[in-house]
C-alpha cells in the first residue's frame, strides 16, 4: 500500500431498500468492491468491507402509502431480499447492516447533534409546498404541473422531462400533488443547512490539488461542482419517516436521507467492531475507499467529506472509484419501466452460475464510460472465454494427469527452452495484476488473469503431451507438472473475480489454501500430490436460454407498461371548423400485402366507393396481411398523398396505439357502404 497505510476500510454504497438489486448495481459498485476486498484479503492485508441497506427517504414512504403498509414493512421486505442477493453472488461484506437499526439512529443523531453544538449549521426558514389533504410537505418530485417554458402538462417540480429545463416547484403553472391530486399550498418551514460554501476552498485544496489521482470522471465531476460554486444544502426534511432531528423545536422533522445514509458506513462498522471501530475510522493510517455509482459522486466527494471534516475526528476518503452506468440491451436500465435483470431472478434462472455473471459484468465494467450488457454477449463470453479458454485448459490438464499419472502431480524432469519461455510469460502476471487492481482497473486485471489460461492452452497445444506420451513419457511428466502449476496459478488469480469457480478448482486440485504470494510460482503443487476427481468448471449456454431471457425482458416491460398506463394529456382545444377539415371515410380492405424490403409497412387496396385507392401503413409488425383483408376500417381521405419508396399512399388508416406499443385498426361495428363519412 502506498502512503504507509496499515489497513483498508472499503465501503460500498448502501442500496435503497425500496426495490431489489439488479446487474447495473452489481457492475457499478458491488462486484468491483468485492474484487478489491478479496484481493486485499488474499494478500493478507487488514481490510473491512462495509455495506447495508439505505432505508430512509421519501420513495419508501410513497411505496408504503401505495401498498397500504408501513415504511418499516417495505424496508424489512427489501432488506432481506437485497442481503440474500448479495450473499448469493458472493459479495463478501464483513457486515451488511441497515439504517433503521438502533445503533444507526443513535450514531446519526449524535453526529447531527455534534455539528449542531459546534454551530456548524445554518438555520433558515423558507416556503414549501404542502399537501393539505395528505397532510405532508411535498418533495419536488411529487409536484407536477404545466412547464413554464414549453407549457407541457405533467412537468415535475424539479424538472420538465419534455423540454429538459430544470425547475423549482414554485415555477410550475397550476401545480398539483401527485399524492392526493389536490392543489398544494405554500407553507413556511424551518430547516438546517450544511454550509458547503464555507468549505469550498478547503475542498478545492483537498480534491483538486490533493487528489489528482482520482478517476477522471470523479475528479471532473468534483471540479465542475466546485467551479459552479457550492451552496448551503438542507440536511433536514419535513417527513415522518427517518431519524428525528435531535434538537428542540424540530417536531415532525427528520434528517435528510443523504445526511444519515453515509453515516451508516460508520454505524455498521460500530456494530461489527464495537471495540476497535475508531481505529478504522479515526486513525490516519487507515485507508478509506468508497465504491459508488456516478450518481453518488457529489455526496461522497463533497457532502460527506464536509460532514466528516466539520465533525473533526474522522479520516477522509483516500479514493472514490465511481463507475459510470451499465445499459441493458442498448437501453438505460430502469426499475420503474422494469427494464432490468434482477439478481434474485438471475439466480433462479441460472443456479450456480453467479461467476458467469460476475465475469461478464467485469469484462464490460463501465469504468470509464457507460457500457452495455446484452444476453448475446453474455452467452459469447461464457462459451468463447470461460468454457473455451479457461475451462478447456483446466479440464485438459486435469484429465491428462488423471489418464497418464493417476491424478498425481508428476515430477519435473528438465525444463526445455520452451518451458522456460512459458514460465517467463506468466511469472510477471502477479505484478501486472497488482498494478491494475491497486489502481482500480478491474476490467484489464481480469483480462490479465484470463491471459494465464491462454498461455496454458498454447503451452499444451504446442507441447502435445498426447503425442509425446508415445515416445517420451518422461517429457510428459514435466509438461503436466508445469500445466498443473498454471492451473493452480489460475485458481489464485481468479479468486477475486470468480470466487465460486476458484473454490471448486481448488477442490479439484485438493488445495486448501489460496495465497496471493504463490502467484507466479511453479512449485505450488508438490510432486506426488494427489488431485481430486476433475469435473467441468463451466458449461456451454445454448441459444434458446439467452433468447428466453431477452423475451422475458420484453414481456416484463410490456406488462409494466400496461399496468402503469396513463393516457397522454388532451391536446389543445380545437373548434368545429378545425374538425370539419378532416375527411374521414370507411374503406373496405380488398387486398393487403407486405412491402418488399420494408419490414414495417403494409400496402392496402382500399375500396373507397369511388374507384379505389392505395394506402401504405406502418403496421406490419402488428398484423399479418390476411388478418386485415375484408375488414372495414376508418381512414383519412383528404390527407395529401405521401410517397413510401415508389408507392404513393393516398390517405391514412386510423388505429389505436396501446400502452405496450401495439396498434389496432379502427373498424366499424356494422356493415356500411364503403366511402361513407365518419363524423
Ligand atoms: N442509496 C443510495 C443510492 O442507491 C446510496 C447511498 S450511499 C450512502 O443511490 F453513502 F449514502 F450510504
Ligand atoms: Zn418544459
Amino acid at each position: 500500500m502506498e502512503k504507509n497505510f496499515k489497513r483498508t476500510l472499503v465501503t460500498a454504497a448502501l442500496p435503497y431498500a425500496n426495490g431489489g438489486v439488479h446487474i447495473g448495481h452489481l457492475a457499478g459498485v458491488y462486484v468491483p468492491a468485492d474484487i478489491y476486498v478479496r484481493y486485499l484479503r488474499l494478500k493478507g492485508e487488514p481490510v473491512l468491507f462495509i455495506c447495508g441497506s439505505d432505508e430512509h427517504g421519501v420513495p419508501v414512504t410513497m411505496r408504503a402509502r401505495k401498498e397500504g403498509c408501513t415504511p418499516q414493512d417495505i424496508v424489512n421486505r427489501y432488506h432481506s431480499l437485497i442481503k440474500k442477493s448479495f450473499e448469493d453472488f458472493g459479495i463478501s461484506f464483513d457486515t451488511y447492516g441497515r439504517t433503521s437499526s438502533d445503533t444507526h439512529t443513535r450514531v446519526a443523531s449524535d453526529f447531527f447533534r455534534t455539528l449542531y453544538d459546534k454551530g456548524v449549521f445554518l438555520e433558515k426558514e423558507s416556503k414549501q409546498y404542502y399537501d393539505t389533504e395528505a397532510k405532508i410537505f411535498l418533495a419536488d418530485r411529487y409536484i407536477v404541473g404545466e412547464c413554464p417554458h414549453c407549457h407541457t402538462e405533467g412537468a415535475y417540480g424539479d424538472q420538465c422531462e419534455h423540454c429538459g429545463s430544470a425547475l423549482s416547484p414554485t415555477e410550475l403553472i397550476n401545480p398539483h400533488s401527485t399524492v392526493s391530486g389536490s392543489t398544494p399550498v405554500l407553507r413556511k418551514t424551518k430547516h438546517w443547512y450544511l454550509p458547503l460554501d464555507k468549505y469550498q476552498s478547503w475542498l478545492e485544496e483537498w480534491i483538486l490539488k490533493g487528489h489528482k489521482e482520482w478517476r477522471s470522471n470523479v475528479y471532473g465531476q468534483c471540479k465542475s461542482w466546485l467551479d459552479m460554486g457550492l451552496q448551503p444544502r438542507a440536511v433536514s426534511r419535513d417527513l415522518d419517516w427517518g431519524i428525528p432531528v435531535p434538537v428542540e423545536g424540530a417536531e415532525g422533522k427528520v434528517l435528510y436521507v443523504w445526511f444519515d445514509a453515509p453515516i451508516g458506513y460508520i454505524s455498521n462498522t460500530i456494530d461489527l467492531r464495537p471495540n476497535d471501530w475508531q481505529t478504522w475510522w479515526k486513525d490516519p493510517s487507515t485507508r478509506l475507499v468508497h465504491f459508488i455509482g456516478k450518481d453518488n459522486i457529489v455526496f461522497h466527494c463533497i457532502v460527506f467529506p464536509t460532514m466528516l471534516k466539520a465533525e473533526g475526528s474522522y479520516i477522509l476518503p483516500d479514493n472514490v472509484p465511481a463507475n459510470e452506468f451499465l445499459n441493458l440491451e442498448d437501453q438505460k436500465i430502469s426499475t420503474s419501466r422494469n427494464w432490468a435483470v434482477w439478481l434474485h431472478e438471475y439466480n433462479k434462472d441460472f443456479p450456480g452460475k453467479q461467476d458467469v455473471m460476475r465475469y461478464v459484468l467485469t469484462a464490460n465494467a463501465p469504468e470509464t464510460k457507460d457500457n452495455n450488457f446484452t444476453w448475446k454477449d453474455f452467452q459469447a463470453r461464457n462459451n468463447n472465454e470461460l468454457v473455451a479458454v479457461y475451462g478447456n485448459f483446466v479440464n485438459r490438464a486435469l484429465q491428462l494427469t488423471k489418464k497418464y499419472e493417476e491424478g498425481k502431480v508428476p515430477a519435473v524432469n528438465i525444463f526445455t527452452d520452451f518451458d522456460l519461455a512459458t514460465i517467463a510469460e506468466f511469472t510477471d502476471v502477479k505484478n501486472r495484476l497488482e498494478q491494475l487492481i491497486n489502481t482500480f482497473h478491474f476490467r484489464d486485471a481480469q483480462k490479465e488473469a484470463m491471459e494465464l489460461a491462454r498461455i496454458g492452452n498454447k503451452y499444451l497445444a504446442e507441447s502435445e503431451p498426447w503425442k509425446v506420451i508415445k515416445t517420451d513419457p518422461e517429457r510428459v511428466k514435466t509438461i503436466l507438472n508445469l500445466a498443473l502449476q498454471l492451473v493452480a496459478n489460475l485458481s489464485i488469480a481468479f479468486e477475486p473475480f470468480l470466487p465460486f469457480s476458484s473454490k471448486r478448482l481448488r477442490k479439484m486440485l485438493n488445495l486448501n489454501e489460496c495465497v496471493w504470494a504463490d502467484l507466479g510460482r511453479t512449485d505450488i503443487l508438490k510432486e506426488g500430490h494427489q488431485l481430486s476427481e476433475p469435473s467441468l468448471l463451466f458449461e456451454k449456454i445454448e441459444d434458446d436460454v439467452v433468447e428466453a431471457q431477452v423475451k422475458k425482458l420484453e414481456d416484463a416491460k410490456k406488462t409494466n407498461e400496461l399496468e402503469n398506463f396513463e393516457p397522454d394529456p388532451i391536446s389543445n382545444t380545437i373548434n368545429f371548423d378545425d374538425f370539419s377539415k378532416l375527411d374521414i371515410r370507411v374503406g373496405l380492405i380488398e387486398n393487403c400485402e407486405k412491402v418488399p424490403k420494408k419490414d414495417k409497412l403494409l400496402k392496402f387496396d382500399i375500396n373507397d366507393g369511388m374507384g379505389g385507392r392505395t394506402i401504405v401503413s406502418g403496421i406490419a409488425q402488428h398484423y399479418s396481411p390476411e388478418e386485415l383483408i375484408g375488414k372495414e376500417v376508418c381512414f383519412i381521405a383528404n390527407l395529401a398523398p405521401r410517397k413510401f419508396g415508389n408507392i404513393e399512399s393516398q390517405g391514412m388508416i386510423l388505429s389505436a396505439l396501446n400502452a405496450d406499443g401495439q396498434l389496432s385498426v379502427a373498424t366499424i361495428d356494422r356493415k356500411v357502404k364503403p366511402g361513407c363519412k365518419v363524423q
